[in-house]
């Protein structure tokens, strides 16, 4: 594994050897157990996008691998005046162990990978959020001790968060119902990968979706980039909430996932997300965890 643009270029034992070496970086965290994997190594953190968690992550992750971060907003880089990010890329390599972009298009950090030279990470396109999932597959496997088998059900748009989700779980042996409006649905490209697995099932019926589900996630309505649709997707989603008659189809325990930031009365209730909050805040922390295991598997011994 060079780079970490996307979930679907990763086999489901890479993914797995992410989770396990995340697991292994938490619990010697909690134990104070030093793990200085990436002593004097610098990692750029490119955000074309606002952030809270994944820059935080990022910054206090490669300092506890004894690393440094470098918080390159692009307003204040020459990206921002129009350099090409072609042009970056190559100029950073020159001086970084590793780049993290946030930004909008794909094609950008697949290019950024390409002519870099060195490992690049995803920190979120419009097309997908693989940093989040890796957290989110590590959170759900410690609650269940397992993914294999459990259902997972997305309610909502179909976003990058859909999309990676969709990738992740079916990967590692999951179910995964998905329920968004008709003009909303997940990119092609990930329905093409998904319609290969029986466990994967598409609807507009949110109810449907839940049924029986293990794991219940949901996303905003309207997705950076995307702040003037706000109103008329507001409208299209209308159905699309998280609230107690969408739990009670899910199993009696199933568990709550938001990569956050929330919008409480829109994508889900006040009382759905307070009632899961635990679980909530713990895929927020497991950020730190799986991002900085990722960065162990792309930039050690480089
Ligand atoms: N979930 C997530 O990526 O959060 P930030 O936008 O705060 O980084
Ligand atoms: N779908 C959201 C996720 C934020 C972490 C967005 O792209 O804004």
């Amino acid at each position: 594994m060079k780079h970490l643009l996307k979930l679907l270029d990763l086999s489901t034992e890479e993914i797995k050897e992410i989770l396990d070496l995340a697991d292994q970086l938490k619990y010697e965290k909690k134990h104070n157990i030093p793990h200085k994997l990436l002593e004097g190594k610098s990692v750029g953190l490119i955000f074309q996008k606002s952030s809270t968690r994944t820059r935080v992550s990022f910054e206090t992750g490669i300092y506890q691998l004894g690393g440094q971060p470098l918080f390159l907003s692009a307003r204040d880089l020459q990206i921002g005046r129009g350099e090409p990010v072609q042009d970056t890329a190559r100029v950073l390599s020159r001086y970084l162990d590793g780049i993290m972009i946030r930004t909008y298009e794909q094609k950008e950090v697949e290019d950024l990978a390409e002519l870099g030279g060195i490992p690049v990470i995803n920190g979120l396109t419009d097309f997908c959020h693989p940093c989040q999932v890796l957290a989110d597959l590590m959170t759900i496997r410690e609650k269940y001790g397992k993914l294999e088998g459990l259902k997972m059900c997305y309610i909502g748009d179909g976003n990058n968060m859909a999309n990676s989700l969709i990738v992740g779980g079916l990967k590692m042996g999951m179910k995964v119902s998905v329920a968004t409006p008709k003009n909303y649905r997940p990119d092609a490209s990930v329905l093409e990968f998904a319609s290969a697995y029986p466990e994967f099932f598409l609807t507009e019926n949110p109810l449907e979706a839940a049924k029986d589900a293990d794991v219940v996630f949901t996303d905003t309505w309207a997705s950076m980039g995307q702040e003037s649709e706000k109103e008329e997707r507001a409208k299209a989603f209308a159905g699309y909430q998280v609230n107690d008659m969408l739990m009670a189809e899910a199993k009696p325990d199933a568990m709550v996932q938001h990569c956050l930031p929330a919008y409480r009365g829109q994508e889900i209730t006040e009382k759905v997300f307070e009632e899961h909050a635990d679980e909530i805040f713990e895929e927020a922390e497991n950020r730190l965890h799986a991002q900085k295991a990722v960065m162990v598997t792309l930039m050690a011994g480089k």
